[in-house]
């Protein structure tokens, strides 16, 4: 397991002050896989490595398993090399000198502890095994193929057995194709071994499909952590609404609420909508409605005008293969909806939308 507590860590960089993680707190359970997500910037990196021990914070506390690795207020600072922790990191940085078979050994004889050359050679082959390129153990390094590398990489991170596995952005230098596969092989890996992983990218599709758990940072904060499907369908900020995945966003005020609280009546610049509430986040006057594309529905010629549903126009249609992308304008309003290809409209047709009300939600205003 990883915990880490108020994490906080600044730079100074040319006199200026740099905080890269502010109050940042983890809790990762023994075997899961934990990814941090967010924009360029936001703090990963830096989290990260203070959990390997490359940089030391300014204040907080990282326990590694059982082992308590960093506490401000303790004085406790455990080096990296005793952390038990296997890295790899957004370029690989494994040695052009060396054969597959020599990185891969190089931890083993480097860590001081003087491992006699049969284990050596035991451990080397199984890790090479594990990510299927025991049959290039003799190749020089710089003879394989990209992904093969990163297959490289993950094998160095692995020989010496470590209870947690540290990944930045390990894929982001693959070919999407390439990139898809291996999403599957490291997850499938990380649970096999049964090893807790942090995982960092910046890639949403990575985060939503590997992921047991995502934590979402922007500007040096973890702004919601949950289940890949609860970050998804339950964002609590318009920034987490638009960063995972595409989202329709309404600015709105609040006229009525349901006795329950569960949902409200809203003034839109494109007219009255219902909407469901998100849970304490809607209290003020003024909130954000948020609806995916894939959640808005075609509304046939012949159905009743009902509740929620809207005229608009279709200003352009773009062809993604599974399904069709189109871009309506409902009055003032840019609409981004994703229909079947069987049901494509033209560019300039009008139509009817409904924005069912449980699909919409109300966010707070300004986040
Ligand atoms: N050595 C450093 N000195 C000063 N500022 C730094 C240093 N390293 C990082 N920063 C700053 O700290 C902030 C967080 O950087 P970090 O590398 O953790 O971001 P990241 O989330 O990993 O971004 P990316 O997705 O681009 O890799 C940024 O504003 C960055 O400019
Ligand atoms: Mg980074």
């Amino acid at each position: 397991m990883i915990r880490v507590d108020n994490l906080r860590m600044n730079y100074r960089s040319g006199g200026e002050t740099v905080a890269a993680a502010q109050d940042v707190c983890l809790n990762i359970e023994q075997g899961q896989f934990y990814t941090l997500l967010g924009p360029s910037g936001c703090g990963k990196t830096t989290t990260i490595r203070c959990v390997a021990g490359l940089e030391e914070p300014d204040q907080g506390e990282i326990t590694v398993g059982d082992d308590l690795v960093f506490s401000s207020k303790q004085g406790t600072w455990i080096p990296p090399h005793r952390r038990n922790i296997g890295m790899v990191f957004q370029s690989y940085a494994i040695w052009p000198h060396m054969s597959v078979f020599e990185n891969v050994a190089f931890p083993l004889l480097n860590d001081g502890k003087r491992m006699p050359h049969d284990e050596v050679r035991k451990r080397v082959h199984s890790a090479l095994e594990l990510v299927k390129l025991e049959s290039y153990a003799n190749r020089p390094a710089p003879h394989l193929s990209g992904g093969q590398q990163q297959r490289l990489a993950l094998a160095r991170a692995l020989v010496a057995e470590p209870r947690v596995l540290l990944l930045d952005e390990p894929l982001s230098n693959l070919d999407a194709k390439l990139r898809e596969e291996m999403r599957i092989e490291l997850r499938d890996l990380s649970k096999r071994l049964n090893v807790t992983t942090l995982f960092v990218t910046h890639e949403q599709l990575e985060a939503l499909s590997m992921s047991d758990v995502v934590a979402v940072m922007k500007d040096g904060r973890i702004v919601q952590s949950g289940t890949p499907a609860e970050i998804y369908n339950q964002p609590r900020s318009a920034f987490v609404a638009q960063f995972i995945g595409r989202t329709n966003i309404l600015t709105a005020q609040v006229k009525e609420r349901t006795a329950d609280g569960s949902q409200l009546l809203v003034q839109t610049s494109i007219g009255l909508l219902r909407s469901a509430a998100c849970e304490r986040d809607d209290s003020g006057d003024n909130v954000i409605i948020a609806i995916r594309p894939e959640d808005v529905e075609l509304v046939a010629p012949a159905e009743p005008h009902g509740e929620n549903v809207f005229g608009g126009q279709v200003e352009r249609l773009l062809f993604l293969g599974e399904c069709i992308e189109a871009h309506v304008h409902i009055g003032p309003q840019a609409f981004t909806l994703r229909l079947h290809p069987s049901q494509v409209p033209s560019a300039g047709d009008s139509l009817r939308v409904r924005l069912p009300p449980e699909r919409c939600r109300a966010l707070p205003a300004g986040s």
